[in-house]
């Protein structure tokens, strides 16, 4: 059977929030484990996050890290980050590019922070930043040593305001693609070539 295939701008920008948003809360598709992008002093980085959270209206995209590993230094430096997921069962590429800010201790930290399940805080309970060099393999988790103060010390929030959005379709027909851009209050969209 041949897929759908969108030829109306609005009902498309509907739709990647709609899958984003999907993945977040329901791990059901590709933006549940997307990759992001930042970039580094050796050039791009980019590696496995799961965003936590995401609203439409506000153009967030919130994932937690360690407030300790390298990618803070990055986002420090350059505050622009992408994200990426490739959907293999429908051939659809989602990219969204945006600002990054770091929230430590604010309500964006305090109420993620407050909405994880213990698993998900795990890794904040860990002797030793990411990144750290180790004799042997080891996570240095550690829910004895570590108390809850230190954990959420180690926690931060990343969050991105989305500015533009790139999809691609792998279709039978033919490929396609299209991009949004937020101008003057709203997302302008634009079918492009692929
Ligand atoms: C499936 C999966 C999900 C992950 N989710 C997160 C996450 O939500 N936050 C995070 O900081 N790291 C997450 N990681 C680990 C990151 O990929 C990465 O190794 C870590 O954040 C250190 O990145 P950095 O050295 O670039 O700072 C995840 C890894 C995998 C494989």
């Amino acid at each position: 059977m041949i897929s759908a295939r969108f030829d109306d701008l609005s009902a498309l920008e509907e739709y990647l929030w709609e899958y984003a948003t999907r993945g977040v809360r329901l791990s059901a598709n590709a933006m549940a484990w997307p990759a992001f992008g930042t970039s580094g002093p050796m050039g791009p980085a980019v590696r496995t996050v799961a965003p936590r959270r995401i609203d439409r209206q506000a153009r967030i995209i919130d994932f937690h890290t360690d407030r300790r590993s390298p990618k803070m230094v990055h986002l420090e430096t350059t505050p622009r980050v992408s994200w990426m997921a490739f959907d293999e069962e429908l051939g659809q590429q989602f990219q969204f590019f945006g600002a990054a800010s770091v929230h430590v201790d604010d309500e964006a930290a305090d109420s993620l922070w407050a909405d994880q399940a213990i698993d998900d805080l795990e890794f904040y309970f860990k002797r030793l930043a990411p990144g750290t060099p180790v004799d042997a393999p080891e996570s240095a988790i550690d829910i004895d040593s570590v108390d809850e103060a230190t954990a959420r010390a180690n926690f931060c929030v990343v969050r991105t305001i989305v500015d533009e959005m790139i999809w691609g379709h792998l279709h039978e027909e033919g490929e396609y693609r299209a991009r949004f851009q937020w101008r003057d209050g709203q997302f302008e969209g634009q079918w492009i070539v692929p």
